[in-house]
């Protein structure tokens, strides 16, 4: 059983299709066992409670400075001991430390189809903007492994979806989840836990089914 955490940092629309998944089957050989938030604010945390999953707040704002947060943070995951952990809207930088205690053990899921309109300053809303901004007639969503990069890390799956000519950042946001990040997510998830896919020399293998 793959013990997972989930670090989530807003509406946790993420967060949800992974537990629905794993109340329904999608996900197996799986279990959230914590989320880990940086905004008391979150309607992630909402939802972390309705499935009763334990959640712990911790924000940068309640620490001196950056390292002595990621300190107590890559602490807090040493004790929590998971075997995956999922970015499903996290959007505090990872600490080098905590990539370099699990290697390969990381993943996210970013709002478009990478390495276009990702990296720094690229992140939820802002995301879409960029990509309207540009013109683009697709755009999509990325589940990749983490590394010490932005984005950077081996990708696991990526899904199209088509940019309609009266999207606002909202609409295109909505449908890239609905789309892609809702199914990418899970699915990445349930592949780890069912041990289809492993990364060699930089590059995501897929086990034959
Ligand atoms: C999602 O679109 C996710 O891909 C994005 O933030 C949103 C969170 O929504 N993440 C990033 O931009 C990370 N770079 P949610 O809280 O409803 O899951």
């Amino acid at each position: 059983m793959l013990k997972t955490v989930v670090c989530v940092s807003g509406g946790g629309s993420n967060l949800q299709a992974i537990l629905d998944a794993v109340e329904s089957g999608g996900i197996t050989n799986a279990q959230v066992s914590a989320v880990i938030c940086n905004n008391p604010g979150a309607k992630a945390l909402e939802r972390a409670a309705r499935h009763n999953v334990p959640a712990i707040v911790m924000s940068p704002k309640n620490y001196p400075d950056r390292a002595e947060f990621h300190r107590a943070f890559t602490e807090k995951m040493c004790q929590l001991d998971p075997d995956l952990i999922v970015l499903a809207g996290f959007l505090v930088k990872i600490p080098e430390e905590m990539v370099k205690r699990f290697p390969n053990r990381i993943i996210n899921v970013h709002p478009s189809l990478i390495p276009s309109f990702c990296g720094v300053g690229y992140y939820g809303l802002k995301v879409h903007e960029k990509a309207l901004e540009r013109g683009v007639r697709v755009t999509g969503a990325t589940v990749h492994f983490v590394n010490e990069g932005m984005d950077e890390g081996p990708i696991i799956a990526q899904k199209p979806v088509e940019v309609l000519e009266d999207d606002t950042p909202q609409s295109l946001q909505r449908r890239v989840m609905e789309q892609a990040e809702w199914i990418l997510l899970p699915q990445a998830i349930d592949d780890i836990a069912n041990g289809r896919i492993r990364v060699e020399e930089g590059r995501v293998r897929r086990s034959p089914v």
